[in-house]
């Protein structure tokens, strides 16, 4: 089965990790962090073009940090999509906050900026867009709407590693930007995230909150808790975030020959304005009805094609978001998404016969 995402790793990334065993220091619990930690910190804030990035052991811990950093906790709503990784809304659970679920645009399968606008309240803190599959968020309208009712815009950069939106680096659009490296991402540091943001301040504080809110060790002046990257997944994130260019050139043009080989079918293609670089973390593409779904994806299935739908639920349906009052809830496009849409792989493994099967497999079926 070709999967639909996959770590790509060599001896690069073994070397790096035997130093680390060598150095005999796998993690560093000081509010900097060890020396890989460190310097993985100083190449990803380049990469983004943000001054500051603070790594942590996850991309949830990376939303959960920096909702902590701002204050945000009970009495307080943060808006998001419906239609995205239950983590966005866990992080704004966790910190006891409210998420406010708003629907998406079928096109982008990005939240509305209309739909934001309509849900802010007085208790509205923040707002957190979703690249969804790793096409930015409408990004100018969002900041100009949040700017103008006094909100914090975190965007979950999680699946949009490389991706760019008007010639800037997803990761670096809003105030504060949150990446993960779980290892069906663009790049991977086993588990992992990253918090990016301009604001020195903001940095310091949530250096100290992922590692228990102590500056020199047993001193604790915050609230944290131990969110802190280890060592190793440091020294594989330094790797892979060299060798990320080069995994996203292969990306674009597995999804570039899709494109041109789905071009006459029936089924909806992903669209990207001309002013954003897509990083196809994930290529998804949508069929007529729930069935026609299901049925492609089988057949997908068992040509050893790991199609797979992200995601088969809105948060809102949820079993758990539903059992806390969020079920009555109706958000059309959230809801037609997770009954249509169905991703196929492009990493950098997938061969161009496996897109031209691929593409035989869709147009047979669909057409
Ligand atoms: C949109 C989105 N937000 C948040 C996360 C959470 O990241 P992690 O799995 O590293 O905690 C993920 C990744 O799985 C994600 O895709």
């Amino acid at each position: 089965m070709i999967p639909i995402n996959k770590p790509i790793l060599d001896n690069e990334e073994k070397e790096a990790v035997m130093k680390v065993l060598e150095s005999g220091v796998l993690t560093d619990p000081s509010m900097n962090g060890g020396p890989f930690v460190r310097e993985f910190e100083r190449e990803l804030a380049k990469f983004v073009g943000v001054g500051e990035a603070v790594v942590v052991n996850s991309g949830t811990s990376a939303l959960q940090v920096a909702l902590m950093a701002l204050n945000i906790g009970p009495g307080d709503e943060v808006i998001i999509p419906s239609f995205t990784f239950a983590a966005t809304a866990g992080a704004v659970m966790l910190v006891g906050a409210r998420p406010i679920f708003v629907d998406i645009d079928l096109k982008t399968y990005n939240m509305i900026p209309e739909e934001f606008k309509k849900a802010i309240t007085e208790k509205t803190k923040a707002v957190i867009p979703v690249d969804l599959y790793g096409l930015p968020a409408e990004m100018d309208e969002i900041k100009e709407i949040a700017e103008n009712h006094g909100i914090v815009v975190i965007e979950d950069a999680c699946q949009s590693q490389g991706a760019k939106y008007k010639g800037k680096m997803a990761g670096g659009l809003g105030d504060i930007g949150c990446f993960s490296f779980y290892p069906g991402k663009v790049m991977t540091t086993g588990e992992g995230g990253a918090i990016l943001t301009n604001d020195e301040k903001l940095a310091e504080k949530m250096r100290m909150i992922r590692t228990h809110g102590q500056i020199r060790g047993y001193d604790s002046t915050l609230l944290g808790g131990n969110f802190r990257m280890n060592e190793i997944s440091a020294a594989i994130g330094i790797v892979q975030l060299k060798k990320l260019p080069k995994f996203l050139e292969i990306r674009a043009k597995n999804a570039k020959i899709l494109l041109e080989l789905l071009e006459n079918s029936k089924i909806i293609l992903p669209e990207v304005p001309e002013y954003s670089v897509h990083n196809w973390y994930l290529f998804t593409i949508r069929l007529r009805g729930q069935k026609e779904r299901e049925g492609l994806k089988t057949k997908l299935r068992e040509s050893g094609f790991g199609a797979t739908v992200y995601y088969p639920s809105p948060i809102h349906k949820l079993p758990y978001y539903a059992s806390i009052g969020y079920g009555g809830l109706s958000l059309k496009n959230s809801e037609i998404a997770s009954q249509t849409v169905l991703s196929i792989p492009v990493h950098p493994l997938v061969k161009e016969e496996d897109l031209k099967r691929m593409a035989e497999i869709i147009l047979s079926s669909s057409n």
